[in-house]
């Protein structure tokens, strides 16, 4: 079977290099803002879903909360699992489809960051992680989504760009096609050449909180970034959103 274009880039060795500026520092910001608006409690129980290399949980776990974390990736799950063993950290990293994930933990937080969300054809997989998690939250669990805001990609699309990165040539094409932002992305190293995609449905605002809401879920608080600023639909840069049950 062939395959989905997420198996390969988020598995690929320069996924890492593409996203430099997605490191600890970027992700000090929102795990800030979400300690910041969100009471929680010393041993609370976390899910980290789409975990990555798991630079939020590793956050998390630092300051002492019980954090479990997935990913499809095992390249990605394996660097955080030598950071978090580094640090003496204890993390249970699962590798996991993001569309078949279920334990039976009730958590307090459950998080989805960095636009980890929208790869999939159909509006039911993309929404039925969010279903999922809306069961494995305990009756005061919150749900963060931080995605893209749709209105602001749609006027502010950068269609070309190039970017050198630890020697390699990085040139990324971005076009938005049948309601999906679709990025093609060459690395360029020495006589080398790779070539990956990402395709991510773009869901407004509107859409994504209509759909938690029919699941039961209400708005908590909404935000347009990292800093906190609050959520404008046609400037902010980010749609980061906390529902409550
Ligand atoms: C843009 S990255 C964000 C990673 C992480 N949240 C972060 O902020 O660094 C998207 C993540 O989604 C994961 N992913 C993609 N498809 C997935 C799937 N079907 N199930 C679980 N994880 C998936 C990728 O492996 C990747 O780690």
């Amino acid at each position: 079977m062939k395959k989905e274009w997420f198996e390969d880039w988020f598995s690929s060795k320069e996924y890492l290099d593409v996203y430099n500026h997605r490191d600890i520092k970027d992700a000090e910001k929102i795990i800030d803002l979400i300690l910041a608006n969100i009471k929680l409690n010393k041993n609370s129980n976390i899910l980290d879903a789409a975990c990555g290399n798991g630079r939020h949980s590793i956050l998390l776990a630092e300051k002492g909360f019980n954090v479990t974390a997935f990913d499809l990736s095992k390249t990605l799950l394996n660097i955080g699992k030598k950071k978090a063993e580094q640090l003496n950290l204890n993390i249970n990293f699962i590798n996991a489809d993001i569309r078949k994930f279920f334990i039976n933990t009730q958590f307090d937080l459950v998080i989805n960051l960095f636009t980890s969300f929208g790869y999939f054809d159909s509006d039911e997989e993309n929404f039925r992680f969010i279903k999922n998690a809306f069961s494995m939250l305990n009756e005061n669990g919150k749900y963060v989504l931080d995605f893209l805001n749709k209105n602001f990609v749609k006027k502010n699309l950068i269609p070309h760009s190039e970017k050198i990165v630890n020697d390699k040539i990085i040139i990324e094409d971005r076009k938005i096609w049948d309601n999906r932002v679709i990025k093609k992305i060459q690395i360029i190293s020495g006589r080398e050449k790779a070539e990956f995609m990402e395709s991510v449905k773009l869901y407004s605002d509107d859409e994504i909180i209509h759909n938690l809401q029919k699941m039961g879920f209400k708005v908590d608080k909404l935000f347009g970034d990292y800093n906190g600023e609050s959520f404008n639909k046609n400037s902010s840069g980010r749609f980061i959103a906390i529902f409550k049950k």
